[in-house]
C-alpha cells in the first residue's frame, strides 16, 4: 500500500512535535509543512530538505492526502473547514474549536462531505489511560465514585488560551473516555493573575448523572510540574501519575467495606488496607500512537477513536465551564 501523504499546518512549538513523528511514521511521509512564520518554514526545510514548505494552505492541500491542523487554537474550526471543503481528512489539535457553534460547524461538515475529522485528544492514546480504560470497564474498580485531576506546572503562560482552554482538554477529554459519559453540569473558579482576563489557575468540577463526581485543577502558576488523575471506585482506586517516568499506573486494592453482619454502628465500615499493584504499561509514545491511528483512519477508513462527536463534546464542557467562570463559579447545566 502507498505511504499516505501527511501535511502538517503550523510547526510551532508543538506543532514541530507532529513534524518529527510524521517523518518516523512507517506508513506515512512528511510531504508538506504549512507556516505562517518565515522563521519557522526556514527552520522546517533546513529540517527536512524533501519536505515542501510552505505559507499557503491552499498550496498544502494540493499536495497532500491528510492534514495534521497544529496551529493556534483560533484558527482550528476555519483550517478544518478548508481541509474538510478540499476532501482531505484531518486531526485537529486540542481544543477542537473555540465555541460549540465553530465545533458543531465542523462536525456537520464533515459529515455531510464524508471527511473523517479527529480530535486530538492526546490523552486517550496514552497507553496508561487505555489500561485504566479496560480496568473501569471491566468493573475492576467497582462503581466509580469520583475522580481527580492535577495539571499544574509553572509553564508556557499564554495570551491566546486561558489555563481551561489551554490544559482542561486533556482531562476533560480523559475523564469523557474513562467514564464513557458526558457530564450534566459543570462548575468552574479561576484567577487571572499574570493577564487581565485570562485565568491561570483554573478548578473545574464536572457532575454526571451516574453520580460521578470529576474535579480538575489547571495551572500554569505553580511550583509542581504534576500530570496526575486518581479514580475512586467502590472496589479499588487507581493513580496514574505521567510524571512517573516508568510505574505511571498504581492500583490500590483498597476501600471501604460494608460486611455483611456486625455489632455496633462503628462496625458497620470496614477500611481495606490491600495490596498495590504495579501493572507493566507498554513504553509507547502517546504521538506516535495518535498519529498510526489517524493514518489509519485517513487511508484505512477506521473510526477515529476521538471523533467529531467527541471534538464538540469537549468544547461543550469548555464552554459552560467559562460561563460558569464568568458567573463566580454558579453551576452550568448541559
Ligand atoms: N496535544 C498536546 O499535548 C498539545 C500540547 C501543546 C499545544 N497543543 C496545541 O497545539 C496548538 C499549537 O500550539 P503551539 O504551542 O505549537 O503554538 P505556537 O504558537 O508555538 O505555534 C503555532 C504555529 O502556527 C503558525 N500559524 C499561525 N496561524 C497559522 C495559519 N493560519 N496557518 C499556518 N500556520 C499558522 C505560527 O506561525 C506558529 O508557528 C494549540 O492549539 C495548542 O493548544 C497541544
Amino acid at each position: 500500500m502507498s505511504r499516505l501523504k501527511l501535511g502538517v499546518v503550523g510547526a510551532g512549538a508543538w506543532g514541530r512535535n507532529h513534524v518529527r513523528t510524521v517523518a518516523t511514521l512507517p506508513d506515512a511521509e512528511l510531504t508538506a509543512v504549512c507556516d505562517r512564520d518565515p522563521k519557522v518554514r526556514e527552520r522546517v526545510a533546513r529540517q527536512y530538505p524533501v519536505t515542501h514548505v510552505t505559507g499557503e494552505l491552499v498550496d498544502l492541500l494540493a499536495r497532500v492526502d491528510a492534514v495534521i491542523v497544529a496551529a493556534p487554537a483560533t484558527t482550528h474550526a476555519q483550517l478544518a473547514l478548508q481541509c474538510i471543503a478540499a476532501g482531505k481528512p484531518c486531526l485537529v489539535e486540542k481544543p477542537f474549536a473555540l465555541s460549540v457553534r465553530d465545533a458543531e460547524a465542523v462536525a456537520r461538515s464533515s459529515a455531510e462531505r464524508k471527511v473523517p475529522v479527529a480530535a486530538g485528544h492526546l490523552l486517550v492514546f496514552h497507553p496508561a489511560v487505555e489500561r485504566l480504560r479496560a480496568l473501569v470497564r471491566q468493573g475492576e474498580l467497582g462503581k466509580i465514585f469520583y475522580l481527580y485531576g492535577l495539571r499544574v506546572n509553572l509553564g508556557q503562560v499564554r495570551a491566546d488560551e486561558n489555563a481551561l482552554w489551554s490544559f482542561g482538554p486533556h482531562d476533560v477529554s480523559m475523564a469523557l473516555y474513562l467514564l464513557d459519559d458526558q457530564p450534566i453540569r459543570v462548575a468552574a473558579q479561576g484567577r487571572s493573575y499574570l493577564q487581565p482576563g485570562v485565568e491561570d489557575v483554573v478548578f473545574l468540577t464536572m457532575e454526571f448523572a451516574s453520580g460521578v463526581l470529576a474535579h480538575v485543577q489547571l495551572s500554569w502558576l505553580d511550583p509542581h510540574k504534576e500530570r496526575k488523575l486518581t479514580v475512586v471506585g467502590a472496589k479499588k482506586m487507581v493513580v496514574f501519575d505521567d510524571m512517573e517516568p516508568r510505574e505511571k499506573l498504581r492500583i490500590y486494592d483498597k476501600g471501604v467495606d460494608r460486611p455483611p453482619e456486625y455489632g455496633s454502628y462503628g462496625e458497620s465500615l470496614a477500611i481495606r488496607e490491600g495490596d498495590i499493584f504495579i501493572p507493566k504499561i507498554p513504553n509507547i509514545e502517546p504521538l506516535a500512537a495518535e498519529l498510526g491511528h489517524f493514518v489509519r483512519v485517513a487511508r484505512d477508513g477506521e473510526a477515529p477513536r476521538a471523533d467529531v462527536t467527541d471534538g464538540v463534546r469537549v468544547v461543550r464542557v469548555l464552554e459552560a465551564a467559562t460561563r460558569s467562570l464568568a458567573a463566580g463559579g454558579t453551576p452550568v447545566s448541559l
